[in-house]
């Protein structure tokens, strides 16, 4: 009896689904699926993505590039993408964060670059997973400090090579990854496979941080209110749009997703149809380019 393992993690559900999807529809196994032969729990059409690969590139990692304004939910979709998919997932708002919370913690001004420098030299030295999951990283004075430090070029210029080295190499020896902020799909990775741009209205998208804040702040009592984060908000939708160097910008290319009536699995549902079709589609062209006689 042949009994496939089933796990939870993203890699071993993709091959898996691969497998019981071939298996299903090779008419000689057909019978034995519904004998239990083939076992696999919660197995559903919906999870089958195929991944194109034009002929040569076996070794190009998929891009997916997740750009918005704060509290938009594109962090949230773009790591469920990452698991579903079983991408590796970078939340780049963390790097500025992580820079913005070294120039406070040394005393420095975010807006100056003299004082930055030496928080980007440290930082990006050493850059882990840990230090980018750190807490102190959500604080909303963090925040205010990242959307600073953000604007200097500088700065910017010190992070890309990291961002794109991930989204190249992604870690974890995966086949793609998924790269949440401001400027992935204008920026950081122009060419990315497919590209979302994650709106909401500014009132829910305060609605949803200060739940958030509230949720997570280990001092209760010292969240700021509901007004105080939406005014917080716009002010730095205004900084990070209004900058000289790649501001909040929904790419040409991007499929615009807007999330203020939408949970978090809807968007998701949503953004895998949007992937689904893209991937389906490059596959067929791939095919035919492969169908074509050799011109002479
Ligand atoms: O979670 P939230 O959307 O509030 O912010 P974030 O994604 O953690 O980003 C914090 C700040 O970093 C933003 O306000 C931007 O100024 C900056 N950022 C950026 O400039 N470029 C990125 N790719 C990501 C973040």
């Amino acid at each position: 009896m042949v009994f496939l393992w089933y796990d939870s993690r993203a890699g071993c559900r993709f091959i898996n689904d691969m497998l019981i999807f071939l298996f299903k529809r090779i008419n000689i196994f057909r019978h034995l699926v519904p004998k239990g032969i083939f076992m696999q729990a919660n197995f559903r059409k919906t999870d089958f993505i195929p991944q194109p690969k034009a002929a040569g590139d076996a070794n190009k990692k998929t891009v997916i590039a997740v750009d918005g304004p704060a509290a938009s939910g594109k962090g949230t979709l773009a790591r469920k993408l990452a698991e579903r998919l079983g991408y590796a997932y970078l939340d780049t708002g963390a790097l500025y964060r992580a820079v913005g919370l070294a120039t406070l913690e040394s005393g420095g001004n975010p807006d100056s670059w003299q004082d930055v420098q030496t928080a980007v030299a440290i930082i990006t030295r050493n850059l882990t997973p840990e230090l980018l999951a750190s807490p102190a990283l959500r604080m909303p004075e963090v925040a205010e400090a990242a959307s600073k430090v953000a604007a200097i070029p500088e700065v910017r210029q010190a992070l890309l090579d990291y961002q794109r080295a991930f989204a190249a190499n992604p870690p974890g020896n995966v086949g793609g990854a998924v790269l949440d902020g401001r400027d992935i799909g204008t920026v950081i990775c122009p060419n990315a496979d497919v590209k979302f741009f994650v709106t909401a209205s500014v009132e829910e998208r305060a609605r949803r941080r200060f739940e958030e804040l509230k949720s997570t702040s280990p001092d209760k009592g010292a969240i700021l209110s509901q007004s105080q984060v939406l005014a917080d908000l716009k002010r730095r939708d205004e900084r990070d749009q209004s900058r000289a160097t790649a501001p909040t910008k929904s790419a040409a290319d991007a499929y615009v997703l807007d999330t203020t009536a939408l949970n978090a699995q809807q968007a998701l549902d949503q953004a895998i149809s949007v992937i689904r079709a893209k991937f389906l589609s490059e596959t067929n062209d791939n095919a035919a380019a492969l169908r074509k006689p050799p011109q002479p």
